[in-house]
């Protein structure tokens, strides 16, 4: 029999399964909980709370451990292509060559937007945030692709056929609007690619290539690029890829699912970050560089600002993907021989958080998005795209927890609440107010 645990309520005692992970993590299963003694759990931002069971993604915040579907993070920034990894998260294990093969004819038979998309594209202000954009317009590709309802009880292979094609556009589709929000803002021609070119260097060819000009391949720009997407990829039950579950459980579509984690992901205490983080670098540069003044507003509890790129709910510890990131941001800088002084300024920061006993006793380290600006900054790529950037990176993650949420019949999420509004009251009719 399995290990339980006991919980003491009204004199009575009550016992609960007590579940174990592949990787030897607890957790108490408490959902008979109300059915069985009308009682609920309350744990505001879910910090203690396990929403599914999941075979993508590992992380030991503790232990600044991060695996994707058992492979280290290291070894996949490391040794991976984008694509490769996009297929591990989604389908759970490497393609073969010729899997990838097909992955990517399918996806280049997919490249191909409606035109009348383009015009929604082009009747947003210049102004307008891409991330805002981003979101519209994956929710818009509904119109054009509309989904039929995926049966959940019988996962036959037509099931499983028309959940590849959706995939697959969406793989197909997304990087065409990520480069054509970066083209409109930048005044350029909206046009397609050739991922048979390869995934990662036709996002970067799709950015990148200007009229009239031979386009040629720059192998710093597209290996970093290649690195932060896959550092991007996924991470378990975060605030966005939760979203994409959590509104694709109501048997919403891919698309629709996606598209709300675009905007779960824009705040900056999520993947809004980077951007937020680069405004700070810029803000203490233009102040002086005086790092330590914006160390104690930091720690001010009276001033609202925080030291952005720092601290994460689950990371205790150096986030490895923020190790990863500097040591490529040092490379990258060095191979297009840039020379920024905000990089110097967030080494210092690092430095003094790392020996400052307020972030220490918080157990605050950088996160992936402290250095991940800098790389983006040097690509050339505006500081409001680098969310978009981030989200780029993350779309293989939501379809696997989407795919995986489907596969697994998971029932709706609808949490429940304590109640603390007024009891029971008759209406007033307003002369009486
Ligand atoms: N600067 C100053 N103090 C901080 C910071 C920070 N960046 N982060 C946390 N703290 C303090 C916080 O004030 C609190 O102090 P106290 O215990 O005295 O009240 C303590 O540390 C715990 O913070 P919390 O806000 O309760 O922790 P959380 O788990 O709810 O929030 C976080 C995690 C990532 C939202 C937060 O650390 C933060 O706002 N960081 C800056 C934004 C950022 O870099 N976000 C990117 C996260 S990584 C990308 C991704 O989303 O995947």
């Amino acid at each position: 029999m399995g290990k339980k645990v006991t919980l003491k309520y009204n004199e009575k005692e009550y016992n609960f399964d007590l579940l174990k992970g592949s990787e030897d993590e607890n957790a108490i299963d408490v959902s008979k909980l109300r059915s069985d003694l009308n009682l609920i759990t309350l744990d505001p931002g879910f910090k203690n709370t396990g929403s599914c069971k999941s075979a993508i993604t590992f992380l030991d915040g503790e232990k600044g451990i991060l695996r994707y579907r058992g492979y280290s993070i290291e070894d996949l920034a490391k040794n991976a292509d984008f694509l490769e990894v996009a297929f591990l998260l989604i389908f759970g294990e490497l393609p073969t060559k010729n899997q990838l093969n097909k992955l990517i004819a399918d996806i280049q038979d997919n490249a191909i937007i409606d035109e009348d998309l383009k015009k929604i594209l082009v009747s947003f202000p210049r102004s307008a945030h891409p991330m805002g954009i981003l979101s519209s317009l994956t929710s818009a590709l509904i119109a054009f692709n509309p989904e039929k309802k995926i049966s959940l009880t019988k996962k036959t292979g037509d099931e499983h056929a028309y959940m590849y094609n959706l995939i697959v556009k969406l793989l197909a589709k997304i990087p065409i609007l990520v480069a054509w929000v970066y083209r409109r803002r930048n005044g350029l021609s909206l046009d397609y690619g050739d991922y048979t070119q390869g995934y990662v260097e036709n996002v970067t060819k799709m950015m990148f290539q200007r009229p009239n000009q031979k386009y040629i391949k720059n192998d710093v720009i597209v290996n970093a690029m290649n690195k932060l997407l896959i550092l991007h990829a996924d991470h378990e039950q975060n605030c966005s890829t939760s979203t994409v579950r959590i509104v694709g459980s109501s048997e919403a579509s891919l698309f629709a699912s996606v598209s709300a984690g675009i905007s779960a992901l824009w705040g900056r205490l999520h993947g809004g970050a980077n951007q937020a983080v680069l405004e700070m670098l810029e803000a203490i540069k233009n102040d002086g560089g005086d790092t330590k003044k914006f160390m104690e507003k930091a720690k001010d509890k009276n001033d609202s600002f925080r030291l952005m790129g720092f601290g994460h709910r689950v990371y205790k510890n150096f986030d490895p993907r923020a190790k990863i990131i500097k040591v490529t941001a040092h490379e990258v800088l060095k191979d297009l021989g840039i020379k920024d002084p905000i990089l110097n300024i967030a080494k210092s920061l690092e430095k003094e958080a790392l020996n400052d006993p307020y972030f220490t006793s918080r157990k605050l380290y950088p996160n992936v998005d402290f250095y991940s600006g800098i790389i983006y900054k040097a690509l050339n790529i505006p500081t409001e795209m680098f969310t978009v950037m981030f989200a780029l990176g993350r779309v293989p993650g939501w379809i696997a927890h989407w795919r995986e949420m489907r596969m697994n019949n998971d029932p709706i999420g609808r949490p429940r609440q304590v109640y603390t509004g007024s009891k029971k009251r008759d209406f007033l009719p307003l002369k009486n107010r």
